[in-house]
């Protein structure tokens, strides 16, 4: 799980790879480096910790190149140490490789190439390609030939950049990691992911696994896996440079939790129509699922939690749905055939436990769909149809707005299918379509009057932070749990409210804060039960309720308010008090935020 950039094009390539670097720290940051190809030969900076050594380092002005790769990492093979930062070189520090992914056979590969004498510096699977390149080029072939035959016996998955002294030119390819180019005026990027170069070019090429681009300032060549020269379209993305900046707000995640009202509306925009009473999903039209009769919902982290979301919707409504862990399916999968949907919920789409997910039922007539935030991502690619939940880039490691436009994305497909699959419909329940598009209004209203600041500050200190719901709230409890255990590293478990009588009771005391999710709804009396429970034991509780749930707030010793909405959507109104308690709960703590410790926004290892 790490970052890649890449710039290729005239002046110095120095400051735009250290600002793409910036914008990919999300997807690792135990260390960085870059290399560029100049007059003296290749040049290399690298430094163990945050980006900021390395920039403390290049501050110097020592180096400069026009040509240039860079990496910001986050350790699958040995520890965060210079030596292990990449780019990584051959024995002559004459090549220079980057890499993101896992090189599975990189042992054999290893014992191989010091039996002919080659010397590794570092622990990483990543060495072995620029000593596989340096043998090729022993051999004679040209660097784009050698580079080549290197990828070829590499097993794994894999976006790799290389430069080699000599040759004006960055080669590179990708192999289940993701590789996107930029094309800029006069200059090009490669990167793990479009905020890295957002600010210099909305142009992008999604690159295709198997792919060899050259790029060279005078412009780029793309072959595929057999070398014949493909083209690939260029896109132009919709994201504005301001999307990826903190916009005046002290991190990113606080950003995001207020980006939600737009997000959503994003999420929503033409596809609920309350007055056809119908929703409209681009490529799914009415009876697109009508031979489906089992839901498989696949997911990891804050994506399970809105898996599991829609879950609940599934089932309320009559159709046969369950949630799993894409890790646990990918090893052990449940029973599907050609009437199962198996539907993957990442935000990234590059989640490697949900890709294995997924593949692990390729090849059968079990039918995917991805939803995810991110066009042209590994998923996409691997999945039958994909419906994009449109939140646009998050940064912050936490999951936020695209857990509520994961779960309102989901709420509209529940509907198409629920409909397709039974007849009827969620909308029949009761002003289901008013709710959806009233979300983001509901949420700012929310966000202007919250007063999760003050109670975060009133229970930090506690021992422990335990949240409960039943049905939809349910998954809000978990998440919520999550969230605060991500941020803060405060100790925070949710449980089903049926759950917590059957042993975490025994954890319940004084000094243990209970977070209460009350939908709305009829489970609202049985929830009620729970929170009597626990406040017998001495436990406060807080409630996150609505004005419907009377009785909750009334009983509650805090009360966290959320608009009056359909009770299925209550949760997504819940869960923004919970990041709001989280994020503040954190801050007070002077947590990294933005970057929680040992944590990454996307982990693309199984
Ligand atoms: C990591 C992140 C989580 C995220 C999970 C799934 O663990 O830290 O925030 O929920 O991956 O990511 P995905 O991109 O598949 O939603």
């Amino acid at each position: 799980m790490c970052g890649i950039t890449v710039r290729v094009g005239d002046g110095d390539a120095v400051a735009e790879l250290l600002g793409g670097l910036e914008n990919l720290e999300y997807r690792g940051y135990d260390s960085a480096g870059i290399a560029l190809q100049n007059d003296v030969g290749v040049s290399i900076v690298k430094r163990e910790g945050r980006l900021d050594h390395l920039r403390e380092e290049l501050d110097s002005g020592s180096l400069h190149g026009s040509i240039g790769i860079g990496h910001t990492r986050w350790s699958t093979h040995g520890p965060p140490t210079d030596e292990n930062a990449h780019p990584h070189t051959d024995c002559t520090g004459e090549i220079a490789v980057v890499h993101n992914g896992i090189i599975e056979n990189y042992r054999e590969l290893r014992e191989e190439l010091q039996a002919d004498g080659h010397v590794f510096t570092s622990e990483t699977d990543t060495e072995v390609i620029p000593h596989l390149i340096e043998s090729g080029r022993e051999e004679g072939l040209s660097p784009e030939r050698a580079f080549r035959r290197a990828v070829d016996v590499l097993e794994g998955s894999y976006a790799i950049a290389a430069i080699v002294d000599g040759t004006d030119a960055v080669f590179a390819t990708r192999q289940g990691s993701p590789l996107v180019l930029g094309r800029g005026a006069q200059k090009y990027f490669l990167a793990s992911d479009i905020p890295a170069f957002l600010e210099h070019t909305d142009e992008v090429v999604y690159l295709k696994d198997g792919d060899v681009v050259r790029v060279e300032t005078e412009g780029y060549t793309v072959t595929n896996v057999d070398g014949e020269v493909v083209t690939r379209e260029v896109e132009r993305v919709d994201w504005s440079p301001e999307d990826v900046g903190k916009a005046g707000y002290d991190h990113y995640m606080l950003k995001e939790i207020h980006e939600q009202p737009t997000a959503l509306r994003q999420t929503v925009r033409g596809r609920v129509d309350s007055l056809s009473n119908d929703v409209d999903l681009e490529a799914f039209p009415p009876g697109t699922f009508s031979g489906i009769d089992r839901i498989h919902l696949v997911a990891m982290g804050t994506s399970t939690h809105a898996a599991m979301y829609a879950e609940s919707l599934l089932t309320e409504n009559g159709v046969d749905a369950g949630s799993y862990l894409a890790g646990e399916y990918a090893t052990a999968p449940p029973p599907a055939g050609p009437c199962t949907l198996v539907i993957a919920v990442s935000q990234s789409g590059e989640t490697a436990d949900t890709l294995a997910a997924v593949r692990s039922i390729q090849g059968t007539d079990v039918r995917t769909l991805a939803v995810t935030n991110v066009v042209g991502s590994s998923l996409t690619r691997e999945c039958d149809g994909s419906v994009f939940i449109r939140a646009g880039p998050e940064i912050g490691v936490a999951a936020t707005k695209t857990f509520s436009s994961q779960v309102l994305t989901l709420s509209v497909l529940a509907e198409r299918l629920v409909r397709d699959i039974t007849g009827h419909s969620i909308e029949n329940t009761g002003s289901f379509f008013e709710a959806l598009s009233r979300m983001p209004g509901d949420v700012q209203r929310l966000l202007d009057d919250s007063s999760a600041r003050s109670l975060a500050e009133k229970y930090l200190g506690s021992d422990a932070y335990f949240f409960i719901g039943r049905n939809s709230c349910y998954p809000v409890a978990l998440e919520g749990a999550l969230k605060f255990k991500e941020i803060t590293y405060e100790h925070a478990e949710g449980f089903a409210a049926s759950e917590l009588k059957h042993g975490p009771l025994a954890l319940v005391t004084s000094e243990t804060p209970v977070f209460a999710i009350f939908s709305g709804g009829d489970d609202d009396t049985k929830t009620l039960s729970n929170v009597k429970e626990v406040q017998a034991r001495g436990a406060p509780v807080v409630a996150v309720a609505s004005n419907s749930s009377r009785e909750a707030i009334e009983q509650a010793d805090d009360v966290l308010l959320i608009p009056d909405t359909h009770p299925v959507l209550s949760g997504v109104l819940a869960n923004v008090q919970l990041q709001l308690v989280a994020y503040h709960a954190a801050n007070e703590l002077g947590r990294a935020i933005d970057k929680p410790r040992n944590l990454a926004k996307s982990v693309t290892v199984e």
